[in-house]
């Protein structure tokens, strides 16, 4: 009976340290991708650099590339719009960046420091209007919610990967 109660006690302490941990993440994280017309260009190592200058901890990170499949999956949000089929090609084109990073209140602070999803709208000093090319080619993703930040990351990293 005693171990029974100490097993008890053993679940709750895992499930509170488990949504703990959850609720940690959630705010703190964004996920980020180095789309490959960066790549491409050799802007890997002037992005990371903001990134890093801009207070984000990189919490995972891959060099990989996305297959038309994987990056329909990752878009799926988007399928009903014209871009769709132009987005799937071009995030299949190439080699991208995928990295979860993170900071308190990563999510509005990685999308100020990207800019405007159309590089021509981003603010002057943003990685979209020093680096990208057009709304379609624009040099980096951020999540847009702390919801799907969490989703995104947990796309592209599994627990172990994460540091
Ligand atoms: P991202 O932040 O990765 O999220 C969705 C992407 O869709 C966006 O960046 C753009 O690259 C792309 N996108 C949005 N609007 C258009 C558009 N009008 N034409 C082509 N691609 C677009």
């Amino acid at each position: 009976m005693f171990s029974g109660f100490k097993n008890s006690c053993r679940r709750i302490h895992i499930f509170a340290a488990d949504f703990k941990k959850q609720a940690f993440m959630a705010g703190d994280i964004t996920l980020t991708m180095i789309k490959p017309d960066a790549v491409k260009k050799n802007f890997i190592g002037p992005i990371l650099k903001m990134i890093n200058e801009a207070g984000f901890r990189i919490v995972a990170m891959k060099y990989t590339k996305l297959s038309k499949e994987k990056a329909g999956e990752f878009y799926a949000v988007h399928r009903e719009r014209p871009f769709y089929g132009e987005l799937v090609d071009f995030m299949s084109s190439g080699p991208i960046v995928a990295a979860i990073l993170e900071k308190e209140n990563a999510v509005d602070d990685f999308r100020k420091l990207i800019g405007a999803t159309d590089p021509s709208k981003a603010e002057e000093g943003t990685i979209r209007k020093l680096y990208a090319a057009s709304i379609g080619e624009n040099a980096v993703h951020g999540s847009d919610s702390d919801e799907n930040a969490v989703i995104e990351g947990d796309f592209h990293f599994s627990k172990l990967e994460r540091f």
